[in-house]
């Protein structure tokens, strides 16, 4: 699918395109005073460690070479107390940059985490959520490297180069000018080297990456796999990736290996002319033998910025892709939003209605929805049933405003509902899903999250009504059990009743159940069943059912198929027109009936 391509690391060239540059640099923005002390303090010890080459030479020539010790000493007095100074200025920009960087990141996961909660449910249906976890936790570390480390190898490059051929041309000004000349052959051999490496560096990653999402995929169907005998199948798939690497890896180490001995020729070329040079000029005084071992130093300042170049720029732009993927998902609008108008109503207790309502969740996906129409008056319940994929999930996601209408409208109390806030509404709906999400942490903090300021008590009381009261209380540590990552320490059915105990503290205005298919036990059946019912009463409630109890309960059943309400009537008057629901009921319910005769006795509920 053309969709999975949009989210391939290699979209995002990583090119130093002014627009990138101009946003980065706002992002550090207003740690504007740091950055400049940053700055100062590596221009101040790469100018320093220039000068102490040029110090050296003094002590050699004036000092050594001319047998004046009071020269000597001077020097070296200098020298140290410059050597505290440029210890101090290290310790400055290492500080600076550290905390920059944590500043940066920092921001910009708030910025991130922020900027997703906004969206919309249309977009996670889309992104992959390891995309979306990259950007938050790799690319942000990496554009936080790139505005501190990055950026101080090109600095600190460009001011060896300028210090270094400053103090060069002071000492011998024809000397220096043809070690000069030498960085533009270098730069050009760097530069070619960098494109290709780069080039193989880039298939590495993406093969790697490709890698990744496999072991991804055969972690998270470990089962299907094995089900399927698939291991073998899967195991030379991924094999042929990793031979692939293998290639790209071998061939980038291969040029890697063999940059360093050619940068290593020419410098000796440029030392040897030096020595060549210089070796003339000392014969008729013009250069000192200090001078030659101070030009000596110099070349070498110049040319190991030059040879890590293919590093810091291949470095550089994968910390410019980062932060262009950042900025994409930044730039994503939600789909749905507050119009600058939005009201809050106290209530959304009142007469529901989709109005001709038009509805598709991706545009050249087919249409679940088409010119759908439903009247629902306060407090009635609904039972939504029919064929998987029939739409059922989808008219309660349009209820809740997860997804809003493509065409038609959804009125609350006669006012349709884009005119409310979103908060507004998802706040007076009780939500309980198909398969209902717990967060890591106690069961009552869970429970809490439905009224954020509610009392212990009233978090028992919940409980009660919904019918967890009584699995909680056997916990060793009852409400403050740990429930697990995502409550995978709690059963499908304990965590339902988990989040029927977080709907009912919220006391909405409208219930909705994603009624679970999955077999729950018997017993946990029923107990979710009298917590329903008790969520139920005086609400309006649209729940998607399987179980025969709650449907017989309802006001009105709706038969779900392909997007349209194929019959719609209480049990009984459905029954008698053997149609549809009759057939479901026959074929799937007697089973169900059985069960549920059975769970009943069990409680002694009436049924
Ligand atoms: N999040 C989604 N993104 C894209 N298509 C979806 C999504 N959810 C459901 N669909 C599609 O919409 C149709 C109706 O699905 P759904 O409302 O889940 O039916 P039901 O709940 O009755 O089983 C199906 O064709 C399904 O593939
Ligand atoms: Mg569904």
């Amino acid at each position: 699918m053309s969709e999975e391509h949009r989210f391939e690391e290699e979209d995002f060239s990583g090119a130093l395109t002014g627009r990138v540059v101009l946003r980065i640099i706002a992002q550090v923005k207003p740690y504007y005073l740091r950055v400049i002390g940053f700055i100062l303090a590596i221009a101040l010890v790469s100018f320093l460690d220039s000068y102490f080459t040029f110090l050296s030479k003094r002590i050699i020539d004036e000092g050594i070479a001319a047998k004046n010790f009071t020269a000597l000493r001077q020097i070296l007095i200098q020298y140290g107390a410059l050597i505290l100074v440029q210890a101090a200025a290290v310790f400055i920009f290492i500080y600076f940059a550290g905390i920059l960087g944590e500043k940066v990141q920092y921001d910009l996961r708030k910025k991130l985490f922020n900027h997703l909660q906004r969206l919309s449910l249309s977009y996670y249906n889309v992104t992959p959520v390891g995309w979306i976890m990259s950007r938050v936790t790799s690319d942000s570390e990496r554009v936080a490297s790139l505005v501190t480390w990055r950026f101080l190898d090109f600095v600190w490059a460009a001011l060896n180069i300028i210090t270094a051929t400053y103090f060069m041309i002071r000492i011998n000004w024809r000397l220096g000018l043809i070690v000069v000349a030498i960085i533009p052959v270098l730069i050009i051999v760097a530069g070619q080297f960098k494109k290709k490496i780069i080039i193989e560096f880039r298939q590495v990653r993406k093969i790697n990456s490709k890698i990744t999402g496999s072991i991804n995929e055969n972690i998270t169907g470990v089962r299907v796999i094995k089900a399927f005998s698939r291991e073998k199948q899967n195991m030379l798939e991924f094999g042929n990736l990793t031979d692939q690497m293998y290639d790209a890896g071998f061939r980038a180490a291969w040029l890697s290996a063999l940059f360093l001995p050619v940068v290593m020729i020419i410098s000796a070329f440029a030392l040897g002319s030096v020595i060549w040079f210089g070796g003339l000029q000392a014969q008729i005084g013009g250069m000192t033998i200090g001078g030659i071992q101070a030009f000596i130093s110099y070349i070498n300042f110049m040319i190991w910025p030059i040879q890590d170049l293919a590093r810091v720029y291949a470095e550089l732009q994968r910390s410019i892709a980062s932060a262009e993927r950042i900025f994409s998902l930044l730039d994503t609008n939600p789909d749905i939003y507050n119009l600058p108008e939005a009201i809050s109503p106290q209530s959304l207790a009142g007469n529901i209605s989709f109005e001709q309502v038009c509805f598709y969740y991706e545009e050249d996906e087919e249409v679940v929805l088409d010119d759908f129409s439903l009247e629902v008056s306060r407090g009635e319940t609904i039972a939504l049933v029919g064929p998987t994929g029939g739409g059922k999930s989808t008219i309660v996601n349009l209820l809740c405003r997860f997804f809003e209408p493509r065409e038609g409208r959804i009125r609350i109390n006669g006012t349709d509902y884009t005119k409310y806030t979103l908060e507004s509404i998802q706040s007076k709906i009780g939500i309980v899903l198909q398969t209902p999400h717990l967060f890591s942490g106690t069961i009552e903090e869970n429970i809490r999250y439905g009224k954020l300021d509610a009392a212990r008590e009233e978090i028992i009381k919940a409980a009660k009504l919904a019918g967890a009261h009584e699995f909680i209380k056997t916990l060793d540590h009852g409400y403050q059990e740990d429930v697990g990552e995502g409550g995978n320490l709690l059963s499908v059915g304990q965590k339902q009743l988990v989040s029927l105990a977080r709907a009912v503290l919220r006391k909405p205005d409208v219930f909705i159940m994603d009624e679970a298919t999955s077999s729950v036990d018997t017993i946990t059946e029923a107990l979710i069943q009298r917590g329903m019912e008790n969520l139920m009463e005086n609400r309006t409630s649209f729940i998607i059912a399987h179980r025969l109890s709650t449907i017989k309960k309802a006001d009105r059943i709706l038969f779900i198929k392909d997007g349209e309400i194929a019959e719609s009537g209480s049990h009984r008057e459905l029954l008698k027109k053997k149609g549809l629901y009759y057939r479901l009921y026959t074929q799937q319910f007697r089973k169900d009936m059985a069960l549920n005769l059975s769970s009943s006795s069990l409680l002694s509920t009436d049924s």
